[in-house]
């Protein structure tokens, strides 16, 4: 995090109150004066406020049940926000690990830990979600192997990871993915000819939404912190 951000973050001075301390030398880094508001520090860095140790900036972690009608964006001037349903202090600081559409409703992980958050959203990570769905078309049994086949999306240049695909009704289905490519789920069943008309994320890793209601969210424990980072 940027020195300005870190001090405006661990205590009550503004960025702008921020910087200027830092440029009258009221700041220090390791001991060592730092007048560069830019300074990129570790959320454990030793950084002092005119002699006074400032706490380190410990990560905050939520899980968030992800009404419709909400987005996954940090501002939007027509819709609610997720980071809207969070009264928690500076809550600008966080980001979503892995967004939803405004349609979709579930699970969705925030937090300030930017190296936690890629591991949960990296390509390479292959971390599971799995969305519970229903489409405008009965999805014929033959989808599951074509899934766990891997399916070509138009535009992108490699076929899909396998899908696991677990049929629930005619119209209903629970479906696992590893990647989070741009409207997955609804362009995997539109490439076969279908709809998805409800989308609801369930789980990321061995994370499950459980009993939270939509519009809810919690911290995560220490436990589940490092069972997705695993
Ligand atoms: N796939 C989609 O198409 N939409 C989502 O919101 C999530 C996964």
């Amino acid at each position: 995090m940027r020195l300005d951000k870190f001090i405006a973050t661990v205590t009550d001075l503004s960025r702008t109150d921020a910087k200027r301390a830092i440029k009258a030398g009221e700041v220090t880094v390791g001991g060592s004066v730092a007048i560069d508001a830019q300074l990129e520090v570790a959320a454990d860095a030793r950084v002092e406020l005119s002699g006074r140790p400032l706490r380190a900036a410990t990560a905050r972690y939520f899980m968030l049940h992800k009404p419709e009608g909400c987005v996954c964006a940090t501002k939007d001037r027509q819709h609610l926000t997720v980071l809207e349903l969070l009264d928690v202090d500076n809550r600008e600081s966080l980001h979503i690990a892995g967004r939803l559409d405004i349609d979709t409703t579930g699970l969705v992980l925030l937090t300030d830990d930017g190296q936690w958050s890629h591991r949960i959203t990296a390509p390479k990570a292959h971390c599971d979600k799995t969305y519970w769905l229903q489409t405008a078309e009965p999805i014929p049994a033959e989808t599951v192997k074509q899934f766990e086949r891997g399916l070509f999306l138009h535009s992108e240049k490699e076929r899909l990871k396998p899908a696991q695909l677990e049929l629930i009704d005619a119209v209903t289905a629970r479906l696992t993915i590893s990647e989070g490519k741009y409207h997955q789920v609804k362009r995997m069943f539109g490439a076969i000819g279908n709809a998805v008309i409800k989308l609801h994320r369930e789980r990321i890793g061995a994370l499950e939404l459980g009993a939270l209601a939509p519009g809810e969210y919690r911290a995560l424990t220490a436990a589940e912190i490092a069972a997705l980072a695993a």
